[in-house]
């Protein structure tokens, strides 16, 4: 990489929400992405426990960004997260009102009906990870494309996942080729996809090295994301000896 790249969530970044999701591997490139885009309009198709969608919005408003976000969800689960209780759309809600009050929306709804709350051509940030099958990927992309800006970004969640009937990878495998993509193969792979157009004069860094198409730089943007997702976790666990070690201590001097 011929540039320092230094992003946000290298120098300061520890997630606010913490809950079970394979989405852990892509925190620190969803609180970069968000910090670098600046969205105005950032929407998300599947938010379950809200790993990813906090994560965007804990980049939201700790970078100061003027921007409103929606999370969609029905909140009740699909054959693949299996239906789940009202106890996660509680706990989503409450985390919501209580950081991020002001910008950020729960659309509590199937995408379909979401879809006419939203204008062409006004999404700067869409993430599409709702249901997994081939169909379902391609039913959402086909129906939100329209809504995201020329130029916005399109996330896919579970590209590299090769388990049961999801079929991300095969929609991936299809569509990657007709525009400007990015593929991270870790943590299941999250696809990058710019929609054609914008103005491009004034890209961020993070997106000249996504889409500069130059080999290098994306497979040491690759590394970069790998290792940053690593050293995430590994602080995380730091943290929790570090707290456990602290209880043994006041358990004893109290003993
Ligand atoms: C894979 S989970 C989302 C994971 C989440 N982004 C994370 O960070 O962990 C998929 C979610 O999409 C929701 N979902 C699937 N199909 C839907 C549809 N057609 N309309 C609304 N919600 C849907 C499910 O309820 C589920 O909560």
């Amino acid at each position: 990489m011929t540039l320092v790249y230094m992003p946000p969530s290298i120098r300061h970044f520890e997630p606010l929400h913490m809950v079970f999701s394979t989405w852990v591997d892509h925190l620190p490139f969803g609180y970069d992405l968000v910090a670098a885009l600046r969205p105005r309009l950032l929407v998300e198709l599947g938010t379950h426990k809200g790993l990813s969608y906090f994560t965007f919005c804990q980049a939201m408003k700790e970078q100061e960004i003027d921007g409103l976000c929606y999370a969609v969800d029905t909140f009740e689960g699909d054959s693949h997260t299996d239906k789940y209780d009202e106890s996660v759309f509680t706990m989503v809600n409450n985390h919501n009102r209580q950081h991020y009050h002001g910008f950020s929306y729960l659309m509590r709804m199937f995408f379909n009906d979401a879809l006419r709350h939203f204008s062409e051509d006004s999404i700067d940030l869409l993430h599409i990870d709702g249901f997994h099958t081939y169909e379902a990927v391609s039913e959402d992309f086909a129906n939100w494309y329209p809504k995201v800006k020329p130029g916005g970004i399109i996330l896919f969640h579970d590209v590299q996942a090769r388990l049961q009937d999801f079929g991300a990878w095969k929609f991936w495998e299809e569509i990657r080729g007709h525009h400007e993509t990015f593929t991270f193969n870790h943590g299941f792979g999250l696809g990058v996809l710019r929609k054609l157009g914008g103005d491009r004069s004034a890209d961020p860094e993070v997106l000249k090295l996504l889409f500069g198409n130059g080999e290098e730089e994306a497979a040491s943007l690759r590394a970069f994301y790998v290792h940053a997702s690593k050293h995430l976790e590994n602080m995380r666990k730091l943290k929790r000896l570090q707290g456990q070690a602290q209880g043994q201590g006041q358990a004893k001097a109290a003993s």
